[in-house]
């Protein structure tokens, strides 16, 4: 009796053990995918640091200073973040951005792309 009631626990506590495995393998799982998503959404507050050499032309929340300089304020940030990727491999050529984008890490990018995402974009356009 005593011999049958363990043979026939045994293989459930096996079938228990292998759930909690598979459990583990997708709680293990799940937490390394998560605080990627994490970064790849950028930290603007921290974009906000990161972008001070930025502002002396784009400005610090994106309005630039001057007409010949793009305004990055509202801008969509899968937009600013693949571009800054653009100039940084040469893909993208421009003599100021290549050298400014140049030694920007893929944290820096997503985290300056969400920062000028974050601002208000020009709500008008004004005819000269
Ligand atoms: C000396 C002035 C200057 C500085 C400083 C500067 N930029 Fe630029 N930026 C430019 C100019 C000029 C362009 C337009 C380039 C072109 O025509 O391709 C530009 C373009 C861009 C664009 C593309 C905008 C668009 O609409 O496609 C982004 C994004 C950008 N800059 C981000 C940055 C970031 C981030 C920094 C700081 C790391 C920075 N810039 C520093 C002058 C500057």
């Amino acid at each position: 009796m005593i011999l049958r009631s363990t043979l026939v626990r045994r293989p459930m506590s096996r079938v228990i053990n292998k759930m909690n495995k598979i459990q583990n393998a997708v709680a293990i799982t799940l937490l390394s995918v998560i605080p990627a998503m994490a970064f790849s959404a950028g930290n603007a507050a921290e974009g906000q640091n990161k972008s001070t050499t930025c502002h002396a032309c784009h400005g610090e929340t994106g309005k630039s200073i001057m007409p010949i300089y793009p305004n990055l304020g509202g801008q969509h940030q899968d937009y600013l973040s693949k571009t800054l990727y653009s100039f940084r491999d040469g893909n993208r050529k421009n003599a100021i951005m290549n050298g400014f984008a140049a030694n920007l890490s893929d944290a820096d990018i997503e985290d300056i792309a969400a920062w000028y995402a974050s601002q208000q974009g020009l709500t008008e356009i004004k005819d000269k």
